[in-house]
Order: C-alpha cells, then structure tokens, then sequence
C-alpha cells in the first residue's frame, strides 16, 4: 500500500519538469522509491535535517557535533562546509560509513562569488546587464561546485523599497520587472541547463516572503500588506525564479498574515505547489521553525515542527526541530508518514539530479578547484561585472581623469580596505586577494602622474586626527579623490540603520577637503541606497561603486580614468532623506496629488516629494538625445499589440551604452494603479553620433493586475506609455485598449 501511495506521489506531485531542465529518468524514480521503502523513520528525518558546519557562523550555532550526526545517517545536507578535501571526507562518511550510504548535499551561502568576488547583488543589477548577471552566477557555481558544494542559498530575490533593511543590498533592488528578469537570469547562471554538470550548482529563491517589508527597516520585524500588494510587488521575482527552474525555495524570517512564514501553508502550500506547480523542495531559514515560538504562534518545538512540517516545509535548517521532536509528532499522529516521505522524496530527487547517486564526489575535486578558483578569466569577468555595476550620479566634468601629469590625493577610510570591497556573504572570498583603488591606481597611473594617499578618517566615530594630513595631501594635488561610505558589514543581515547619512565624520573631510579649492571626486561604497543631499551639493563628481568585489580597485580606476565609460543605472530610488522612506518610483497618485502651491496635496513640509536620484537614473561621459516617442497605433487590444518606439542618439564624442526604459500606467483601474511601472528596457551601444530605433512591444499580459475581485486580468481603458533614461525624466504617448469585455489571460 504505501508503494502504491509512493508511486502516486511519484507520478501526481513531483514529475512536472520546470523550465527546460531535465527530470528524473523512470529508473530513477523508481531507484529513489525503493530507497525510501529501506528507510526508517529516523534516516527519513535525517534526510530533512540540515546542520551547519564550524566553519562558518551565519547564525546561532545549536548543535556541536555534526559529524556525529553524519556517521549516525541523521542528517541529509550540510552547509558552511566547504573546499574539495574537506567535503570529500564528509560526504565519504556518508555514503561509506552510514547503512544506506545516501551523498549529503552541501549548502552554502554563494551569493556573489565563491572565492572571485563580484559586486553585490544590489550592485550588480545597477548594471542592468542580464547576460552579465548570469556570467556572474555562472562564475560563481563553477567556483563553488569545484569546491565541493553543491546548493547556493541564492538568489535573494525579495524586493525591497526601505534602504534602512540592511538586506537591501543582497537583492535587486526595488521593481518587481526588474527583479524579475534578474532573478531568473541569476538561477540560469547557478543552475545552468544541466543540474548535474560539474560546474552548476542548485539555486534556492529566498526569503519567501516579502521578507524586503520588514517594518521600519528592521531586520526580522513584522510584515504585513495587503494581499494585492503581496501578489503584484513582492511574489514576482519568486514566480520568475520557480519559472526558470529553481529547484529550491527558502522560508523567510517574517511573519506575513499574522503566520511565521515558516509555518505558512497559504504560502508554501496553496501558492507555492498548488497554485504555481513548484517540484523543488523547500528549506527554511536558520532555526526558523523554532522561531514561531517567539512569533507566539507555537507553544513549543514539538509543535513548531508540526506547523512546519504541515504548511510545507521540507527541510530544517539548524534548527533540529525535525531532528528532535518528528518522530514523536508521527508517534501522535500529528504529522503523517506521507508527508514526511513527501518531504524526504523532493530532497532525493534533487540529490539524484545532481548525480550524486552515481558518483557522490563528482563536485570534490582537488585539480579542478586549483585551476578554477581566482583563474584569470573569473577575475577579468569579475572585474567587467564590477565596472558596468557603478553609477556615475554627478559628473560636473571633472571625471574622467587623465592617467598622465596628474598629481592625485587619494583620502579616505575606503580608499585601502580590501575587506570591505567584497562586502557582505562573501563566501570564502579572501580581503587579500581584493584589490584596492589605491593599488590599481598606483599600478594604472602613468609615471607622469603623483598619487599621494592619506586616510583622512575612519568610516565610524569622531576622530578628526587624520584631516590635517589629508587636506594638505588635496592642497598639493590637481584633483582629490575620496572614498567613502559604510563599512562592508553595516549591509547584509542583521544590519538595519536608521540614518541614511554617511557614518562618522566623513561628510564633515568631504566639506573640508573642498574648501581647499582642489575639485572633489566622491567614490562611494555602500550597501544601500544614502541620503546625501550634501554630498552631492559638495563633491564635483559621485561614482556609487556598491562594494564592488575582488577586482573592485581596477574596475573603479576603469571609470575614474576613462578606460571605461560608466553605464550602471539605480536600481533602487535614492531618497533625499530617511522621513521620505519608502520612497520608491512605483508609488500611487493618491486624490491629492502633489501641487507645490496647494497645501492641502500630498506632499512635505520640509522636503520635496521627488528623491534625490530617481530608479534607473545614471550617467556617463557621453550624452544620449531621445527623440519623439511613437506608437505603431492609437489603440491596441488582445489580439493586436502596440509597439511604442524611440530614437536614441549618442551626442556627445564617446562611445556609450543607453539603458532605454519603457513604462506604463494604466490611467483608470477598477483598483488604483501605480503612477508607473516598469515594463521593459533595452541596453545600446552608440558610438558618436550614432543613432539606434528602439521598439517596445505591449500586450494585454503585460497591463494585467488583480482586479477589484482579485481574478488576475486586464482591463480595457487609456495607458500613458512612457520611455526615458529614468522613472523621472521621460516623454509619453496615450494609447487605448479596446475591448468591451474583461478578459482574463
Ligand atoms: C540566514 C539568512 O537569512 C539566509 O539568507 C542564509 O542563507 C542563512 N542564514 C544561512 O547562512
């Protein structure tokens, strides 16, 4: 009977194939039910059970031994371990030490490089550059799966519109579109088309979700919105994920609805796997199900474990919850042995895509990780990724700089520091293989040209010893170029602020330095977006560089002097201060529109509406002319989609790349709508002079939305389209979709 039950869950559940990867053979399914029926209970929670090594801490560390656990078949995946030798033991001890022999899966968090860092991931979608996004991931699972692993817990796909939530930076920023072409070129990357190749890894979208809405910007608050706002801005990028083939999804810290998203069936059940057919298996973040007792929604771990288990939880990450406690749950008849075998058949299959059943050692390999780690080619990919992630915010012509004849006082606490280049989750990547800008431009300058270093201050505290030094290093030099911004570790988990300023001292060396007279170059680096009003009333010019990874150094020497033209545009608004957050492009008109002389409009007493640099705003040292928008037709319908059209041209004397973004409001709703949304954009390169037709396309799938009943459709009526170089400077045509009915896609 349970054979039966086995080969219907078999066949009903978990043999859909997702995006084009391949799926199990019939004589894999069949080997992978025969196991289970071997198993006892305690090896079937085994295989639900994650540990984390010693090695890394990325969280509370419960359990001491897991090598322990390992020789005793009680856990089925580890993470925080990591390099060829070192897993190669572990998984030995598996597959040659326990009764079933069963290949441990290894986890780790993989987010923007295993050893070759590249820019953070908020950094990275500044380039808006898809193909370049996936190379990075690409780079980053051939890294990793030679060093034994065989999961990343990436990409992080939450959207996030509060620059306080330190976790901002590991995202893409704020647009669900964005988001979601991001996330999905990120798991192609990870994944690749074949999950048991040697250079892929498997991907798992996190943190589901709406964990990008903690409240106030404090990591691991309370979430709660409507289920309209949840379905249109934050399921998105998750669906584009499970869509290009993730196979793993990860439970966030939040609760959403009033239920720890751990222990949300709604989510991980009725959304996840009924609604949206998703085959992968699903793990839950660090010691999650033993949070729902805080959350107050448990009164124990016992029970902890049932609501996890139930909701649709697959996997216990640290949190030895399924560890302890299932068996007595199944005991009570609590939990079913169907559900635990539910839960053990979607981890075996990934392990049997893998092609861990036919050789667990396949991602250990010792030649293979020395000759991919750091190669020449990761660190050169490394290094393009970087450049094009930067954001020329202010250029009054002082940038770039000539290599030769220059004398260039380099200030600031950033301008040396190899640790925070790589940012936050730098996996094993190492501050000594970063390259600071003080060394690339040491090494880039022509011998013409005088670099003179001074620190000036630190990135936190009071102390203005250094200033003197430095302002004498600007009053000698031609130019004063200063890096500055947050220490790598005030982003990423746990690390909410509540100012948006720049930390310490730094603003005041900024304001001294320009009273010099000497012309004041701003490199930022940064895990969110600031509030800088006056940085960007001070400085002549303000590259926002992110935390730009290993090659970061050159990559900004790159810009700075001219080799390279930047091309990154924001991803995420950059409000005027912390009062305007959330501030973000997508907002709604509401019925009082901002009149800056009518004081009964939405607006501020004390501060403009608009941000200080607005969602896909950059420069670069070429300038772009559009030309009259134009749509192929006054309306448009299900049948017959419009195409919107511009003329981009290059008028200034550089070779550049134009980000050409397309949005579009929908002008009457039967709910309100946002003010714009992105719906497409398309990179061009122009060389001087040149000129490039750019063509949109818009069907009716693109203007659908949950309706006033929440059925998901469009509805006929007038849109504005708009295109532009960013969500503010932009010129639009009216376009009608014509239907007498409501359809719905
Ligand atoms: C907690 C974080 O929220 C998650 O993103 C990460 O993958 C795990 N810790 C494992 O380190």
């Amino acid at each position: 009977m349970r054979f039966l039950c086995t080969i219907i869950l078999v066949l009903g559940v978990w043999y859909t194939p997702q995006a084009q990867l391949p799926e199990l053979t019939d004589e894999q399914a069949k080997q992978i039910e025969e196991l289970l029926d071997d198993m006892t209970t305690e090896e079937k929670i085994g295989q639900l059970t994650l540990f984390t090594s010693d090695w890394d801490v990325t969280g509370p560390t419960l359990r001491g031994n897991y090598k322990e656990d390992i020789l005793a078949g009680k856990v089925g995946a580890i993470f925080n371990a990591h390099t060829a030798d070192y897993n190669r033991e572990l998984q030995r001890m598996s597959v040659e030490e326990t009764r079933l022999g069963i290949p441990l899966l290894f986890g780790y968090d993989v987010i923007h490089g295993y050893k070759t860092i590249f820019p953070i991931s908020l950094g990275e979608s500044a380039s808006w550059d898809l193909e370049a996004i996936e190379e990075s991931a690409q780079v980053a699972a051939a890294e990793a799966a030679a060093a034994g692993l065989h999961w990343t817990f990436a990409p992080m796909v939450d959207i996030s519109r509060d620059p306080r939530w330190g976790r901002i930076s590991e995202g893409a920023g704020e647009d669900p579109y964005l988001g979601s072409r991001i996330a999905e070129a990120r798991v192609r990357g990870f994944q690749g088309d074949d999950l048991a190749a040697t250079n892929t890894l498997i991907a798992c979208a996190k943190h589901f979700a709406a964990y990008g809405a903690a409240q106030a910007g404090r990591d691991y608050h309370t979430v709660d919105m409507s289920e309209r706002v949840l379905r249109h801005d934050f399921l998105p990028p998750f669906k584009a994920a499970l869509d290009a083939g993730v196979q793993s999804f990860m439970t966030a810290f939040n609760e959403l609805f009033g239920v720890p998203a751990s222990g949300s069936h709604y989510l991980l059940t009725e959304i996840l796997r009924d609604e949206w057919g998703f085959n992968g298996f699903v793990v839950t973040d660090y010691t999650s199900i033993n949070e729902m007792i805080p959350h107050g929604v448990v009164a124990d771990e016992k029970e902890a474990g049932e609501l996890a288990l139930t909701a649709g939880v697959d996997m216990d990450m640290q949190g030895a919850v399924f560890y302890n406690h299932l068996r007595q749950s199944l005991k009570e008849g609590k939990v079913t042995e169907a559900q635990i075998d539910q839960a053990v058949m979607r981890i075996l299959r990934v392990k049997m895509l893998l092609g861990l059943f036919d050789d667990p050692y396949r991602y250990s390999d010792v030649q293979r990780q020395e000759e991919t780690i750091l190669a020449e080619a990761h660190l050169e990919k490394a290094r393009e990724v970087a450049r094009k992630s930067m954001v020329l915010l202010k250029n009054n012509g002082v940038l770039p700089l000539s290599k030769s004849g220059q004398k260039i006082a380099l200030i600031g606490p950033l301008a040396d520091s190899q640790a925070d280049l790589l940012g936050s989750w730098h996996a094993a990547g190492s501050a000594e293989d970063a390259i600071t800008l003080k060394t690339a431009l040491e090494d880039m300058l022509a011998p013409s040209s005088t670099l003179l270093h001074a620190r000036g201050c630190e990135v936190e505290g009071e102390d203005r010893s250094g200033f003197p030094e430095a302002l004498a290093a600007a009053r000698q030099a031609d130019v004063a170029v200063l890096a500055v911004g947050e220490n790598w570790w005030m982003s990423g988990e746990a690390a909410s602020r509540s100012e948006l300023d720049l930390p310490g001292v730094q603003l005041e060396l900024i304001k001294a330095i320009k009273e010099t007279g000497t012309p004041v170059v701003v490199v930022l680096m940064n895990g969110r977006p600031l509030a800088i009003p006056e940085v960007d009333e001070t400085a002549d010019a303000i590259l926002e560089t992110w935390f730009a990874g290993t090659m970061g150094g050159p990559a900004i020497a790159d810009i700075i002097l001219g080799d390279a033209n930047p091309s990154g545009r924001l991803p995420v608004t950059f409000p005027r201060n912390v009062g305007q957050v959330p501030l973000y492009y997508s907002m709604k008109n509401t019925g009082r529109p901002m009149e800056p002389n009518n004081k009964y409009t939405t607006k501020y007493l004390d501060v403009p509406n608009t941000p200080l640099y607005p969602f896909g705003y950059g420069l670069g040292y070429t300038t772009f002319e559009y030309g009259e928008p134009s749509a192929s037709a006054e309306t448009f319908s299900e049948k017959n989609p419009v195409e919107f059209s511009v003329k981009v041209r290059n008028t200034g004397d550089r070779a550049g790349r134009e980000t050409v973004q397309f949005y579009v409001r929908d002008l009457v709703g039967s709910v309100t709508r946002p003010v714009l949304q992105l719906k497409g954009f398309r990179q061009i390169d122009l060389e001087p002079g040149e000129t490039k037709t750019v063509t949109f396309t818009l069907t009716t799938d693109d203007v659908a939305f949950y309706r006033r009943d929440m059925s998901y459709g469009w509805e006929p009526g007038d849109f504005e389209l708009f295109v532009g170089p960013n969500a503010q400077d932009l010129q639009s045509v009216r376009v009608e979709l014509t239907s007498n009915k409501k359809s719905n896609p």
